[in-house]
């Protein structure tokens, strides 16, 4: 770190404001995951839901505050007594606790959402942040759509919350509508205008709805922000969130113009961006900044040639410094297990005894189909794990037959185990193999939906490489992503039909009327 650097904190909200998007819906089993993920990449708080906006919320942020040791815990919160009091009850256990209050300040929210004057707005700040002041160390204030406010009266309201005991002054711009130099001139107005501001972190929190939100974030934090607000992925609401792995390489690799620092190990990018990924379902797209399958890969001639005499023609960033290992270690089926822990270690896994055994004999099946096992296929089986053995139904056996040609039709038949170990039997008949093969899922399981996108791909190299398919339906606009993944695509297919089917019965059996309440009290 240069020692001129001020240090920039990094609240990652993945699990809140990204996780309440689209296609990012996490079980309370693979939000834990993440946020030992996020631990280790060395965020300094993470935002781990909003409790009061379902009990599954609140139990998945208690279960973090539990467990995720090192690192601030943050639950979002609305200006109520109730959400303020929800909040403090699931970070009880938390090391550093952080209730984040947010209340919007923009004439468009003040009139439209809350129907209330400039004077409720700053009285309503002062008495909810005292409240949560009474309850945890640490409080932040956010003026919901603070980009749209008058300047003036975003100044009062942030004096009033820092008045009343916020020690984080957020300012997000809610529906990504700034512009570097606005947002940079308007953190040099704060810092100049709140008095005591030197008491205060001022943060940024920016939406990518113009595609700015990473360049917004880094202009607040040269006009003076000293925490930002980010996502692994760039994951949130609508068009996403500041990506965390932009943001971070950003400062690091133009440190003389930003002459700042993070905490975050941005050789964990890749690895905590590819969890993500295998966590929700949630492709990035190939060419994405730092993390995209493309960010390292040089195809043309004229490139690959520079490359070649010297990489500083084509590249500014290392791939070993965020993770993306070329020199890889590749595991065979001669691999002990010495070895499979030392990759796993590498990965940033650390198994306890139980999980290990299971991950061994996994891996030693995998290899005896597979030459080489690679990083992807190891993190393909974690993933796996994650996905499918939370309670729901398991794929035991199938069996399909297929072929070309007047009066053949593809058939397919399938066992499954539910949790108490029944096993339910479904046959059918379909267009193709893969058709087939989800009617079947559907007799045996009792549920059908509608296919929106069906996927298939392979997570390493070789004609023996494991595949991985993803299933995407849509409930009430909502996306619901399964994945799965074997060296026989078809099983990879089932497996990801059965990832959202399982999905569906969690939300069918706890989540909707939660979904419903999560809509009415959802943020940008
Ligand atoms: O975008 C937003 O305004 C938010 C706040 C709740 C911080 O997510
Ligand atoms: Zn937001």
């Amino acid at each position: 770190m240069n020692t001129s650097s001020k240090r920039i904190q990094v609240l990652d909200t993945s699990l809140r404001d990204g996780e309440q998007s689209p296609g990012c819906s996490m079980s309370a089993k693979q939000k834990l995951r993440f946020a030992h993920a996020l631990r280790e990449l060395g965020v300094d708080c993470i935002e781990a839901g909003f409790a009061a906006s379902s009990e599954v919320d609140a139990n998945g942020i208690a279960a973090i505050a539990r467990e995720v040791r090192g690192v601030g815990i943050a639950s979002l919160c609305r200006c109520t007594p109730g959400d303020i009091e929800a909040a403090a009850r699931a970070l009880e256990a938390a090391e550093r606790p952080r209730i984040h209050l947010f209340l919007s300040t923009s004439p468009v929210h003040r009139e439209y959402k809350l129907g209330m004057s400039q004077q409720q707005v700053l009285d309503l700040t002062a008495s909810s942040v005292e409240q949560a002041a009474r309850l945890v160390g640490e409080v932040e204030f956010s003026a919901e759509d603070a980009l749209r406010t008058e300047p003036a009266y975003l100044a009062q309201v942030l004096q009033r919350a820092l008045a009343a005991g916020a020690r984080i002054l957020n300012v997000p711009d809610t529906v990504g509508y700034t512009t570097p130099g606005e947002i940079r001139a308007l953190f040099e107005y704060l810092r100049r205008t709140i008095s005591n501001a030197e008491q205060a972190t001022l943060s940024a929190h920016c939406h990518n709805d113009l595609g700015m939100a990473v360049a917004n974030t880094l202009a607040a934090i040269e006009g003076g922000a000293t925490q930002v607000e980010c996502t692994v992925n760039g994951i949130g609401e609508r068009a996403g969130n500041c990506a965390l792995e932009e943001l971070v390489m950003a400062v690091k690799v133009r440190s003389e113009v930003y002459r700042c620092d993070t905490g975050v190990d941005s050789r964990r990018l890749v690895p905590t961006s590819r969890l993500l990924t295998r966590l929700t379902g949630m492709q990035v797209q190939r060419n994405k900044a730092i993390v995209g399958a493309n960010a390292f890969a040089h195809e043309s001639g004229i490139h690959q040639h520079g490359m070649l005499r010297h990489r500083d023609t084509y590249e500014i960033i290392r791939p070993e410094d965020v993770g993306v290992d070329r020199s890889q270690m590749v595991l065979g089926r001669h691999s002990g297990r010495a070895a499979l822990i030392e990759r796993l270690a590498f990965l940033g896994y650390a198994l306890d005894d139980a999980a290990l055994d299971a991950l061994f004999a996994q891996f030693k099946t995998l290899a005896e189909k597979k030459k080489e096992v690679f990083d992807a296929d190891l993190e393909a089986l974690l993933a796996s794990d994650d996905g499918q053995s939370v309670d729901g139904w398991r794929l035991k056996a199938f069996h399909i037959s297929t072929g070309a040609g007047e009066g053949t039709r593809p058939a397919a038949a399938v066992e499954i185990r539910d949790t108490s170990g029944t096993a339910l039997r479904g046959r059918a008949s379909g267009d193709g193999p893969v058709h087939a093969l989800f009617e079947a899922l559907a007799a045996a399981t009792g549920i059908t939906f509608m296919i929106e996108s069906y996927q298939v791909g392979s997570v390493s190299t070789g004609e023996d490489a494991l595949g991985q398919a993803s299933v995407i339906t849509l409930i009430d606009d909502e996306e619901i992503n399964g994945v799965g993944t074997s060296t026989d695509i078809l099983e990879a297919s089932a497996l990801a039909w059965l990832d959202v089917a399982n999905r569906l019965a969690r939300r069918a059996r706890g989540r909707i009327t939660q979904v419903a309440d999560r809509s009415r009290v959802a943020t940008a």
